[in-house]
């Protein structure tokens, strides 16, 4: 089979790489891809939201199947158009349509989605500019700290956790009627908090039956000891040692199952990926978001650990036999630490020159954002590379992805020397 993966970053060299040890796979495209994923696939530099576009490289080069990576396209609507137009609807796409991705689209839609089918989470109401006052006054009535979030897509930046009331009144104002997130805070989820410790639990689904992925947890902020501004993510261990298989257990009965159910019962057809963030708040699960697609870095661990084809568990979300496939886990652990640019997720340059990656042997160094220039892989974004590992135990694994960063240079490198402090 031709496959066109979209998207550019350590996720999608994960796919790539994956997709690559296929039976199945004949040519293999990303768009726009990275450094890495050209050593491996055609790369084909289109941005993967012109749809048009998309359609191009599809018909150009026989492509079979497209798997979407980030959630713009899928959020914008790609599957949508692939269905809608008469030359591509045949082609299957690996992430939902519109009406599924607005899971991750919209919180509100989320906790509208959870409540109805009893889906553990926190307690919430949303606001827009005509209920300010009223949502004042919800603020007034829970405990800090405050959870305000912005209903739309914001970059990963629409989450505010205040402990002040007033700082929570006032930024909720700022949200609503200042556009701070622009129209993605035109509606605001109130929330209570969640006092407990984060995890990660992936699905893969054709709509009906599902296949539970490998448990992860990322490391988000900047600093060490989790300090600092939000990431993307800096970091991410797999398996979890707190999602016991009895923690898991009630996942799947209590999330997993009704997530599944719930999409049918809505008529949502869905097929691809759910990322659902969750709170483990003593021994219990409790949803904090949905995500429509695979997280990053979190792919970085999740994929590797899986033995099964890929592409023939994609075949079986295309083609609604999912529950016929064999699906297996190395039970190793594996770890990925983020190499970021210095500045990073602030201000920082691109372009430096990379070196010493060739020659890490005992790791798999996923490319994020690099590209190349004279010859040269350089910088071209803020987290650049994640250097994954396997290990009989989290330190066995994390000791070896900081000795082959030890081989790694490029000017102002940075990364988090205490992904999984808080696990060991
Ligand atoms: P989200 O964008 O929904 O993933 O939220 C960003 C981060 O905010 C999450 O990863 C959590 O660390 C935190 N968070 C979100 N909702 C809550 C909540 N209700 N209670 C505590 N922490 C939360
Ligand atoms: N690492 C978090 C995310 O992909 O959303």
């Amino acid at each position: 089979m031709n496959i066109l993966i979209l998207g550019s970053g350590g996720r999608e060299h994960a796919f790539a790489l994956k997709l690559s040890q296929s039976k199945k796979i004949n040519q293999l495209f990303v768009a726009p891809g990275n450094a890495g994923t050209a050593k491996i696939a055609t790369n084909i530099n289109n941005n993967p939201t012109d749809f048009i576009a998309v359609k191009e490289i599809v018909l150009n080069h026989q492509i079979d199947m497209v798997v979407v990576g980030p959630e713009a396209p899928l959020v914008e609507g790609v599957h949508d158009f692939f269905l809608a137009d008469k030359e591509l609807k045949s082609i299957p796409v690996i992430g939902p349509k519109k009406d599924g991705a607005l899971l991750e689209g919209s919180k509100d839609f989320s906790k509208v989605f959870m409540e109805k089918y009893n889906i553990p989470t926190a307690k919430y109401k949303s606001f827009t500019s005509a209920t300010l006052e009223e949502g004042k006054a919800f603020l007034g009535t829970l405990n800090a700290p405050y959870v305000l979030k912005a209903d739309g897509l914001a970059a990963g930046k629409g989450v505010l956790i205040l402990d002040s009331l007033e700082e929570a009144k006032a930024e909720l104002e700022e949200m609503l009627s200042n556009q701070k997130f622009g129209a993605a805070s035109s509606t605001v989820v109130i929330e209570e908090f969640l006092d407990g410790i984060e995890l990660s639990v992936f699905v893969l689904t054709d709509g009906k039956s599902y296949k539970i992925l490998p448990s992860a947890k990322d490391y988000k902020r900047i600093g060490e000891g989790d300090k600092g501004l939000n990431t993307g993510g800096m970091g991410a261990i797999s398996p979890v040692p707190f999602a016991t298989e009895d923690f898991l257990q009630k996942v799947e009965e209590r999330v997993v199952k009704p997530t599944i159910k719930g999409l049918e019962k809505e008529g949502i057809d869905y097929r691809g990926f759910i990322f659902i963030g969750l709170m483990n708040v003593n021994g219990n699960p409790q949803v904090i978001e949905y995500n429509v697609r695979m997280g990053d870095p979190e792919t970085e661990v999740v994929l590797p650990r899986i033995e099964s084809d890929l592409l023939d568990l994609f075949e079986g979300v295309a083609n609604q036999t999912l529950h016929e496939k064999s699906f297996s886990i190395n039970p190793k652990t594996a770890t990925t630490v983020m190499l970021v640019s210095g500045g990073y997720p602030e201000v920082y340059e691109k372009g430096k020159v990379m070196t010493g990656f060739d020659e890490v042997t005992d790791s798999i160094v996923y490319h994020a954002g690099t590209t190349v220039k004279d010859n040269q892989v350089v910088t071209s974004g803020g987290r650049v590379m994640a250097i994954t590992s396997f290990g009989n135990t989290i330190q066995e694994a994390l000791d070896t992805s900081y000795s082959s960063i030890d081989k790694i240079h490029f000017d102002k490198m940075n990364y988090r020397k205490d992904i999984g402090f808080d696990l060991i």
